[in-house]
């Protein structure tokens, strides 16, 4: 198979949250461009509706406009689908406002921890009710909260920008620690806005100025380079040409795929690089290449949290016995799915040499066309990963479903199609 062409990943899905929940706290109207229309944006946007929010249909190619006068106590339950980044964050944002809330999910997020944001969110002085356990349903009843300052026990944005979100909503101060440094969009979009953070002897610090007034905004959100990924790891697999792929959010904390597949042996160039919104974009030039399997350290991994399952398939195809080792990915058991079980299970599956001890993951490269079945456990990101193994030349592997890659890139089947049969990517306008 070979590449080629010019593609644009969809909108980032972690700057879309946040981009949405920010414009529903902001005084006016706030215009958003290029928000993804993947499932779980679409949550965080139906939340807010709940509780009032005007926003405009979400669909490929519109502007979104959000408006809200105040926030109103929600009739029914708010539901936020798969959308683990809409349950812990709308927490936050829960936390500052004085009526009673109840949120739930599907089943997959129904499993998902919810302490590690209850907790915190409890200190600051929320209400927090568990109706069944460290999960959602939850009801939260906020109101006057107080200072916080807290470590997190491990490095997620997802419990942190809910600290913040609070911090924001209840007008007190919040200065967060984290063992490592997870994506900082919260932070960047808080800076962007003026709205009083910055950092202080390694730890975040939100300083609220009187009463916090979120000013509306218009904001351009880059693609996702968690969605690029998957492109990226098509065009390093091709047996040739050159695939672009444009408009690219380059963050450094979200782009340790890149600098592992430099050690891997592959080559990503990044050009035309600018700054969105307080975001560094890129567009990445992308070849083939011959991968060698390397070592991923506990301190990259928030960097490339949600690239293990392309990683480890890209590991796979590194050279014949060579191994890749992914350490502290703990983590990947507590997302959509099990990850790290369904990674290595996946892979030995399709004919690879793959264990999940402990909290590592191991993974042996070979040369052998992969052939087998895929359970996807419908978690899009795994979907993906596997679909990319697809691609290798006389691979036969079948996914048990295609339909979840809906949360965070609808349109990946076409443009993963685009790019290889056509070799036409097509730009968009
Ligand atoms: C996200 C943070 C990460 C990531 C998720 C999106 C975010 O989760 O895996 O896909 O937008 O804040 P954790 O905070 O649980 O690491």
């Amino acid at each position: 198979m070979k590449v080629q062409g010019v593609v644009r990943p969809p909108g980032d899905k972690s700057i879309s949250h946040r981009a949405v929940m920010l414009a529903a706290l902001a005084r006016g109207t706030s215009e958003i461009t290029g928000l993804l229309t993947g499932d779980d944006v679409k949550s965080s946007a139906r939340v807010l509706r709940g509780l009032g929010a005007d926003i405009s249909t979400v669909r490929e190619g519109a502007t979104v406009k959000v408006h809200v006068s105040r926030f109103t106590s929600p009739v029914s339950r708010l539901h936020c689908g798969n959308s683990g980044t809409t349950a812990r964050l709308m927490l936050g944002i829960l936390a500052g406002q004085p009526f009673a809330a109840t949120l739930t999910g599907d089943a997959s997020l129904r499993r998902r921890p919810m302490r590690r944001v209850t907790e915190p969110l409890r200190a600051m002085g929320a209400d927090i009710e568990e109706k069944g356990g460290d999960a959602l349903p939850l009801t939260i009843r906020g109101g006057r909260l107080r200072a916080l300052t807290y470590t997190t026990p491990v490095a997620s944005a997802q419990i942190k920008s809910a600290l913040l979100l609070a911090g924001l909503t209840g007008n007190v101060g919040v200065t967060i620690r984290e063992p490592y440094r997870s994506r900082d969009h919260t932070e960047r979009l808080f800076v962007h806005l003026g709205l009083g953070l910055h950092e202080r002897a390694g730890a975040i610090v939100y300083e609220p100025s009187g009463r916090p007034v979120v000013p509306s905004f218009r904001l351009s959100i880059p693609g996702d380079a968690s969605s690029a990924a998957f492109l990226v790891a098509a065009a390093v697999l091709a047996e040739g040409g050159e695939l672009v792929i444009e408009n690219v959010g380059v963050n450094p904390t979200r782009t340790g795929f890149l600098v592992v597949l430099e050690r891997m042996g592959a080559h990503v160039e990044r050009v035309n690089l600018r700054d969105e919104g307080g975001e560094p974009v890129a567009d990445l030039v992308t070849r083939p290449a011959a991968l060698r399997g390397t070592e991923v350290s506990a301190a990259e991994v928030p960097t490339l949290v949600d690239e293990v399952p392309v990683l480890a398939v890209l590991a796979s195809r590194a050279s014949e016995g060579s191994e890749t080792v992914f350490r502290e990915v703990g983590e990947l058991r507590l997302k959509e799915s099990n990850r790290l079980e369904l990674i290595a299970a996946n892979l030995r599956a399709v004919g690879v040499e793959a264990e999940a001890r402990c909290n590592d993951l191991f993974v042996c490269g070979t040369t052998r066309r992969p052939t087998g079945r895929i359970d996807t456990a419908r978690d899009h990101r795994l979907a993906m990963a596997f679909a990319v193994l697809g691609t290798v030349p006389g691979a036969e592997v079948r996914l048990s479903e295609r339909a979840s890659v809906a949360i965070s890139y609808p349109q990946f089947f076409r443009d993963l199609k685009r790019i290889r049969e056509t070799g036409q990517g097509k730009r968009e306008t």
